[in-house]
């Protein structure tokens, strides 16, 4: 099973290296990071959470305000997107200007204003948000200072914007028994996490320059104080018995956090640098293979 969405730093391109390291046996998974959930969908799609709980989190509200609908009202999300699909055919790039400005965001700041409550994501704005991931740049969710969504059209021959098969399979995954869904930061992780638990954590990337790609899900960004905190987390659950898988990049902020740091071996934690393809870059010439990082305290099979 894979991502409905298109999402910067979507794991589907990691998964063969992030298997091996999946435990054999564990209670309830998180994956507080979820973006796209390119790791949830492969374990559902096996089978691995079959009978296990599953918590799924994201700080980004309209990725969560999406998903709760896809789980939920996919027939309403179903019937909207089939409008945008025929609208976009007629339209393209000023179909997808106009859906942008004078709907999506005139809706999303109503639903700001009246508090912005998960549960009033609309259905409407669940296939306005996945119309824009598959037809907007890069599938890029990005917000400019006054919270409106300002991702250019991206230029596609021919998107696809609907794919009711994988919207079906991905909602049966998401309303699966013992699967949860919220709005929450990666701290609160903590309070949920038990020793025998199984925790997927993939961070906004440490950039590797000051120039890198520009990398913000959401209004708030991710701080170096943010990667030091998530450190602390990782290690502490480790500690705890989880079993913990962490991907970022090479960066000199993280390779100092994981590679050589005396808490995250003490924990057993062990950096594993690999080969990834990076899917999402603005440059052509960047797209080919990089350096990451994997840090986990699982045994490689
Ligand atoms: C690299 S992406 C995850 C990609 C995901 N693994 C996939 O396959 O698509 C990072 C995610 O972290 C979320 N995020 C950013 N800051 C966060 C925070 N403080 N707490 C929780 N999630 C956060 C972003 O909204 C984004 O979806």
């Amino acid at each position: 099973m894979r991502p409905f969405l298109k999402w910067a730093g979507g794991k589907r391109q990691l998964l063969p290296q992030l298997r091996r390291f999946y435990p054999a046996d564990f209670d309830t998974y998180h994956e507080p990071f979820l973006g796209s959930g390119a790791v949830f969908f492969d374990l559902a799609g096996s089978g691995r959470l079959d009978g296990r709980r599953a918590e799924l989190s994201d700080e980004n509200p309209d990725l969560i305000g999406c998903y709760l609908r896809v789980r939920d009202s996919l027939d309403a999300v179903l019937a909207a997107l089939g409008r945008l699909d025929r609208g976009h055919a007629r339209g393209e790039a000023d179909h997808y200007r106009q859906v942008r400005d004078r709907r999506f965001n005139p809706a999303r700041r109503s639903w700001r204003r009246a508090g912005a409550a998960i549960d009033a994501y609309s259905p409407d704005l669940a296939a306005m948000f996945i119309y824009l991931n598959r037809t907007g740049y890069n599938g890029l969710f990005r917000v400019n200072r006054s919270g409106d969504f300002n991702v250019p059209p991206g230029r596609y021959a021919r998107p696809r914007i609907i794919d009711a098969e994988l919207l079906t399979a991905a909602s049966r995954a998401l309303a699966a028994p013992g699967v949860s869904i919220r709005l929450a930061g990666f701290a609160t992780v903590i309070e949920r996490v038990a020793a025998n638990d199984f925790v997927y954590f993939d961070p906004p990337y440490a950039p590797l320059s000051a120039t890198a790609n520009f990398r913000s899900y959401t209004a708030r960004g991710f701080s170096d104080a943010d990667q030091a905190r998530l450190q602390q987390v990782v290690v502490t659950l480790a500690s705890r018995g989880a079993t913990v898988i962490l991907s970022n990049s090479v960066a000199p902020l993280v390779t100092q956090l994981f590679e050589g740091n005396l808490a995250a071996h003490a924990a057993g934690l062990t950096p594993y640098r690999v080969q990834a393809r990076r899917a999402i870059n603005a440059r052509a010439d960047r797209r080919g293979l990089i350096e990451e990082l994997i840090v986990t305290n699982g045994v490689a099979s």
